[in-house]
This record gives structure tokens, sequence and C-alpha cells, in this order.
């Protein structure tokens, strides 16, 4: 059987000057290929999670770790945070901290040659890593002179040009508007879809998660609240709201409607199955 990509068992983990558990009790299994979001009020416990799966915790921060985490089968613990980071990629939300280059291409080239990837081998990643972005066209422009969704799609191109086998973002679109945030979730579900990589996303956005990602995990605490197929999360509008989560507005529609008796489908998640139930209602067809 091939290994999860990442599997924690009982994980808990409280930072050195931290007051309570940062992570309780998270057991959790990613397998290969599977596109993942995450949610939760601000606290919650999300960029904690994402760092054991890229060993900055146990490795950069230091605390109480408890439980384990395998990423493709290694213990996070027992190797070193260069090997685990080789394995998942990560893109977080401050991205000019980030980046280290001032031109795109060079900032491209700088995770391979640290690397060590072969002379050789370095054009055809650049390239490719460019056109998966759907980016040849910024190769050599200044970082400094692009936008915030160009930035993002850089940071993204330079991640993947090291060809990890897992994504990890952390509220990678906070600061782009509406039409980046939707064009780094589409590049994102391509990569996944066609190329298989795994990816792990912390999304504040919930209708953006409930569009892409087919598996969400739902924190509060430290601990996972809800962990299951977006449309079955959704379900639980009120148990959300209190963990600080909002349901899309047409979920808690249906959500209100099921509860009266006015409606028995399945919840809509997108307008066009939102303007389906209501149809059938108006036309007393439930
Ligand atoms: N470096 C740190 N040192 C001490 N406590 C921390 C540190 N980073 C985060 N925490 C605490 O861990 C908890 C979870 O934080 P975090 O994972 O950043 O949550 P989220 O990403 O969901 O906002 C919070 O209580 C936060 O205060
Ligand atoms: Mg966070």
């Amino acid at each position: 059987m091939s290994k999860a990509m990442v599997q924690t068992k009982e994980l808990c983990f409280k930072y050195k000057d931290g007051k309570e558990f940062a992570l309780e009790n998270i057991g959790l299994t990613i397998e290969k290929g599977e596109f993942v979001g995450i949610i939760g009020s601000s606290g919650a416990g999300k960029t904690s999670l994402l760092y054991t799966m890229n060993g900055v915790i146990p490795h950069h921060y230091r605390g109480d770790f408890y439980g384990e985490v395998l990423v493709d089968g290694l213990d996070t613990v027992d190797n070193t945070m260069d090997r685990i980071s080789r394995l998942s990629g990560s893109v977080f939300q401050d991205i000019d901290g980030q980046m280290v280059a001032t031109l795109v291409e060079d900032e491209i080239l700088f995770g391979l040659e640290n690397y060590g990837i072969p002379r050789d081998e370095i054009e055809s990643r650049v390239n490719e890593a460019l056109e998966k972005v759907g980016i040849t066209h910024l190769r050599y422009r200044t970082i400094s002179s692009l936008s915030g969704g160009e930035k993002q799609k850089v940071a993204l191109c330079a991640i993947l040009a090291l060809k990890p086998q897992m994504l990890l973002l952390d509220e990678p679109t906070a600061e782009l508007d509406p039409q980046s945030s939707q064009q780094i979730f589409r590049i994102l579900k391509e990569l996944n879809e066609k190329e298989g990589l795994t990816v792990v996303i912390v999304e504040q956005k919930i209708m953006l998660l409930s569009e892409f990602v087919k598996r969400l995990i739902v924190m509060e605490k430290g601990k996972i609240l809800f962990d299951d197929e977006v449309r079955e999360v959704l379900k639980h509008s009120q148990a959300l709201y209190e963990a600080g989560v909002n349901c899309p507005r047409v979920v808690s529609l249906s959500n209100a409607l099921t509860q009266r008796g006015l409606y028995k489908g399945p919840a809509p998640i997108h307008l066009d199955e939102a303007e389906t139930m209501v149809k059938e209602i108006l036309h007393g067809k439930i």
C-alpha cells in the first residue's frame, strides 16, 4: 500500500512560550492527490498545523511535542527540516517576507541553486514552472513592480520549480482581490488534477473553499471540529458560526429552509445549484 502524504497521530504541540496547547490530539490522514482546505477563526491552530507538515514544528519552533507526524512516511521528529521541506513546499501569506531576489527569474533560480539542482536541468525547470503558473511573461520583471496577485504567483512558481510532492499554502489570497484569488485557486486546482499534486490550503474565504476543495477541515481551539466533504461540513451552519466560520449565504438559506421542512434536497453550494433549489420550491416540487 502506498504511504499517505501526511499522517498525524495524537499530535499535540505547545509553543515554548505558549500558555495553552496550540494543537490538541490531532489525528489526520491526507492521502496523496487530495485537495484539502483548512478554515477556522484566528488562533485556532491552522498555521501551527501546517508547520507540523513542513518540519517548522518541531525543528524551528520548539516546545512540547507529543504524538507523531509522518510526511510521506518520514517521521518529522527524526528527519531534518531540510528533508521534510523538500517534500512539502510552502507558500505563506507574507509574500514580501518570503521573496529574496530582485528579479522574478532570480527568485526561481535561488531555490533551485540552493537545492543543488544540476545546471543542465535548471533551465527546463524554470520554464516548466513559469508555464504551469502562466507567468512566462513576468520572467525578467522586477518583483517590486508586480501586483500582489503576480507576486503570489511568483512565490508559487518558485516552489513548484523545486518539485515538491505537496503544497502547503497559508492564506495565500489574504491580500488579493477576488479575481486574483480565483486565479490562484484555479492554478492550484489544475496542478492538483493534472499533476496529482497534494494541496493543503488554509483559507478564510469560505466561498472559494467550497467552490474548489473537496475536503474541508474546520479547526477550533487547537482541535479538529469537522473533517469531511465540504457539503457535509456546511450542513452545520450554527456550529460553524460558533466556531467563527460564516457559511456562504446560499448554504445558510438552504439550511434554514431544510430546518423548516420547506426543502429536502442537497445543500446548494454554487449559485446555479441555489437557483435550482429556489425553482423547485417555487414550483412546489418539494
Ligand atoms: N511563536 C509562537 N509562540 C507562542 N505561541 C504561539 C506562537 N505562534 C502561535 N502561537 C499560539 O498558538 C495558537 C495557534 O496559533 P496559530 O497556529 O497561528 O493559529 P491560526 O493560524 O489558526 O490563527 C494561538 O493561541 C497562538 O497564540
Ligand atoms: Mg495563521
